[in-house]
């Protein structure tokens, strides 16, 4: 009994013993996985640590006087199968840029709109191209240059030496048919202007390389005269401007307008004013408030329709509002079609709405309507002389300059002339207006 009792309570031990391993069992299994990872693991580590380690030495031995609590490095990743992903995107970014790359080399793109967007991981920020950027072509849609061209710092202070240019921005169909004399007004001023044109998109001619317009040729698309084509043209040529920090100024120019003064002059004039310069006033006629559509109410009232010459001069605050009105712009798209003649309304009721208060309400740009008709007179040859070009400098305006407000000439610029009528603009340059 005893012993049976014995027997018994040995093999209720052993039961007990095998019963608990049984229950043991799983967990020791889990226990050596545990041990198992967490061996790859410091494996790992040790191995990543060692070579922060080494890095770090290296970065104290060089410079023990300043004791740092972490490495500034970021903390290498070690490549494990998980880092296959990020391998691959890089890969692909890198193939991105590569195409971007070779497409540049064919087309000369500059704004690299892929990049801006996305920035690649290894790719160096081109800041000397953003600031200055040198080259006026570039791959992006109008929606993207109008976003891009939007953009304004909010810190006011440049980390760059900052010469102010003005922007001669060209509305014309091929080459700019007075270039000659342009190309006398600009010489010695390198730096403080930069030149855009505009032209037939189906004009394929290039200006020669010793030209001031060589290469500066936007993206353009066709333009009708006189249609809302015009100002979409117009509102492209500021985008476009716009992308050159330095530019301060942006003058419109058509292919018949000539500069009245020399170079220097028109640069003071324009850096020092205080005003923008788009005509505006209020015509009760049928070509001024009988372009009104009831339609455009309440964002246009009668009212506040105006009317103008397109050739404007503008400050840069004044040219990222207008490239970023998303507004006034679409009621003019939908509502001033044909003989509404958009380019003569849009910028002069938008700029007296929303920014009169810095708006001259004048035109830079001399034009002669005296004699009636749909356009304004064109001067040929024989009416180009002495007193006709001395008589257009001495016009006297208001002007609001940032040292004082005074009299001054009304107009910088004047047209329409024609082609012919060059000789004798260059005869005259140095004498008349000292260019
Ligand atoms: C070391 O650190 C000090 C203080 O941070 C710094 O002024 C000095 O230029 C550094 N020297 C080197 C060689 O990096
Ligand atoms: C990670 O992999 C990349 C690509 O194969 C290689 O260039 C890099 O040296 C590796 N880094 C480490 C820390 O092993
Ligand atoms: C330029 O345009 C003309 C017609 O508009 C066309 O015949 C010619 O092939 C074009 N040239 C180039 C180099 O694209
Ligand atoms: C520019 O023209 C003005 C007169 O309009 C003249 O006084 C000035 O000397 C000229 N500047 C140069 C650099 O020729
Ligand atoms: C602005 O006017 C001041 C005073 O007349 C003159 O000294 C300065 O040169 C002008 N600025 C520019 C950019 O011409
Ligand atoms: C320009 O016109 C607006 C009305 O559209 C007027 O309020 C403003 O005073 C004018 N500015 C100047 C300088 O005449
Ligand atoms: C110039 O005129 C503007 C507008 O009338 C005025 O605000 C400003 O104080 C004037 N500047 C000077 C120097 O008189």
């Amino acid at each position: 009994m005893k012993n049976s009792n014995n027997q018994n309570s040995l093999s209720s031990i052993s039961k007990n013993f095998r019963l608990q391993l049984v229950r043991f069992l799983p967990n020791l299994f889990l226990f050596a996985i545990g041990v198992t990872i967490g061996i790859i693991i410091s494996f790992f580590l040790k191995s990543c640590n060692s070579l922060q380690a080494t890095q770090f030495s290296h970065s104290s031995t060089k410079n023990v006087s300043s004791p740092m609590p972490f490495p500034i490095e970021k903390p290498k990743v070690c490549n494990s199968s998980l880092d296959k992903e990020g391998l691959k995107v890089v890969i692909q970014s890198s193939n991105i840029k590569h195409g971007v790359e070779m497409f540049n080399q064919f087309s000369n793109v500059e704004h690299d709109m892929t990049e801006f967007i996305q920035p690649s991981n290894f790719v160096q920020y081109d800041m000397k191209e953003f600031i200055f950027p040198s080259n006026v072509v570039h791959d992006m849609s109008d929606e993207e240059l109008f976003w891009r061209a939007s953009m304004t710092p909010k810190i006011h202070e440049y980390p760059f030496d900052r010469v102010p240019k003005v922007a001669f921005m060209f509305l014309v169909r091929g080459f700019v048919p007075l270039a000659l004399f342009w190309e006398k007004f600009f010489v010695g001023h390198e730096g403080y202007y930069s030149i855009y044109v505009h032209s037939s998109p189906f004009f394929n001619d290039s200006d020669s390389k010793s030209s001031v317009f060589h290469g500066r040729r936007i993206p353009s698309k066709e333009v009708e005269w006189g249609k809302f084509s015009m100002i979409e043209a117009e509102r492209r040529l500021l985008a476009n401007a716009l992308l050159d920090f330095s530019n301060e100024r942006f003058v419109l120019m058509s292919e018949s307008c000539i500069p009245l003064f020399n170079f220097s002059t028109i640069y003071s004039y324009l850096m020092n004013s205080t005003q923008s310069h788009v005509m505006a006033y209020d015509a009760d006629s049928a070509v001024g408030r009988g372009r009104y559509s009831i339609h455009m109410s309440p964002i246009i009232t009668l009212q506040q329709w105006r009317k103008g010459s397109q050739w404007f001069e503008m400050d840069r605050e004044l040219a990222v509002e207008v490239v970023s009105d998303r507004t006034y712009f679409p009621v003019f798209q939908v509502l001033c079609k044909g003989s509404c003649y958009a380019d003569e309304h849009y910028l002069p009721t938008f700029v007296s709405i929303r920014f009169w208060e810095k708006n001259s309400n004048r035109s830079l740009t001399w034009v002669d309507w005296s004699k009636g008709g749909r356009h304004p007179t064109e001067y040929v040859r024989p009416e180009i002389t002495v007193e006709f070009l001395e008589n257009l400098r001495n016009q006297k305006c208001e002007y609001y300059g940032k040292f004082g407000n005074h009299t001054n000439a009304c107009f910088l610029f004047a047209r329409k002339f024609l082609p012919s009528s060059l000789t004798r603009l260059m005869r005259f340059a140095t004498r008349v207006m000292y260019i």
